[in-house]
């Protein structure tokens, strides 16, 4: 019997600049390029140990063993590494982490690049970071991001057919600028639409799918070029202008993340920019919003978040570092 352990610590990340869709082959290549700030407050820590003795891959997440979709999809990806390496093990996979998962708080980002890092880890594979973001970009492209720290962009794939490599990187590091990212959790409940079915009926049905398309580079050149001259109002502006055309082109044909609760908090947020204070939202596949705003003015945001009905819970997150192995036992 052959046994071979490792850990991983990665944590989450959200886009400012939204990659929605998917390229028209396979390999999961987004469609449109994103960029990301790699967050302290949310954090997934995954031990894998590639046991010869076993007779199928297990998950589990959060205490609770996973089957079905959640464990196949562990699987795909310990497969595409088994192939690589030449492994042919299964492996045991014990994960939690700090926020709720599938709800729209980037679970799998922070989950598929713990899990690529600590399963390369324990095969003792010599693979540069950029290997193991794409690694983790084949089961979800998010997740590519946060093998970095800071802000990391995501470039889209190639518009011809390829299998060629496709990671992220770090385009500034996580003390370039004094941001914070204010997230409104609106309820814990699974989000109904994944977000590869979300993206996908997306890019197949909707009226605005390409002006999406067309839209989403020239904002996130905009978010870039913010970015390197530290413009926070010109940066905020794209960051919200990103997350809305993205959900108009979803909301086109009925895929709908938004609650109430999103909407108040949106209100929110415009009524804070309006008496004076600099805040930007965001939104992924789920109910929640994510407020981009400066270090000074996060206590404001906060107090003012919480006060709309139905937001559960606060997290002020700051800039983190990448993903990193860590010692076996520090995974609960
Ligand atoms: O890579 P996925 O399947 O987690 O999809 C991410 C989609 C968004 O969160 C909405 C946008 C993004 O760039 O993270």
């Amino acid at each position: 019997m052959t046994v071979r352990v490792g850990a991983a610590l990665a944590h989450s990340n959200i886009a400012l600049s939204k990659y929605w869709g998917k390229r028209p082959y396979e390999g999961n290549y987004p469609a449109t390029p994103s960029l990301s700030l790699t967050l302290d407050a949310l954090t997934t820590r995954t031990r894998v140990r590639f046991d010869s003795s076993l007779r199928a891959d297990q998950f589990t997440l959060n205490g609770e063993e996973q089957a079905d979709a959640p464990r196949a999809r562990v699987s795909e990806l310990l497969t595409r590494l088994r192939v690589a390496s030449g492994t042919d093990a299964f492996a045991e996979v014990v994960s939690s982490s700090d926020f709720p998962a599938a709800a729209g708080l980037a679970s799998s980002a922070s989950g598929f690049a713990a899990l690529a890092l600590a399963a390369v880890s324990a095969l003792g594979l010599d693979w540069e970071i950029a290997r193991v973001s794409d690694l983790a970009r084949r089961s979800s492209a998010s997740a590519a991001r946060s093998l970095y720290a800071g802000f990391v962009e995501l470039p889209a794939g190639p518009e011809e057919v390829t299998r060629d490599l496709l990671s992220a990187y770090a385009v500034a590091p996580r003390d370039h600028v004094d941001w914070r990212l204010v997230v409104a959790v609106a309820g814990d409940g699974s989000k109904a639409v994944g977000s590869t079915r979300g993206m996908n009926e997306t890019s197949r049905e909707s009226p605005y799918y390409a002006a999406w398309l067309d839209l989403a580079p020239r904002l996130h050149a905009e978010l870039t070029a913010a970015l390197a001259v530290r413009d926070f109002e010109r940066f905020g502006a794209a960051t919200e202008q990103s997350a809305l055309a993205m959900h108009a082109s979803a909301i086109a044909i009925g895929v709908v993340y938004w609650s109430g609760v999103t909407l108040d908090a949106l209100s929110a947020v415009r009524k804070l920019r309006a008496t004076g204070t600099l805040a930007f939202a965001t939104i992924d596949a789920g109910p929640h919003v994510k407020v981009l705003c400066r270090a000074a003015d996060a206590n404001v945001v906060c107090t003012h978040l919480t006060a709309v009905p139905g937001v559960t819970r606060v997290i002020e997150a700051r800039a983190a570092e990448g993903a990193r192995v860590i010692p076996t036992e520090e995974v609960p």
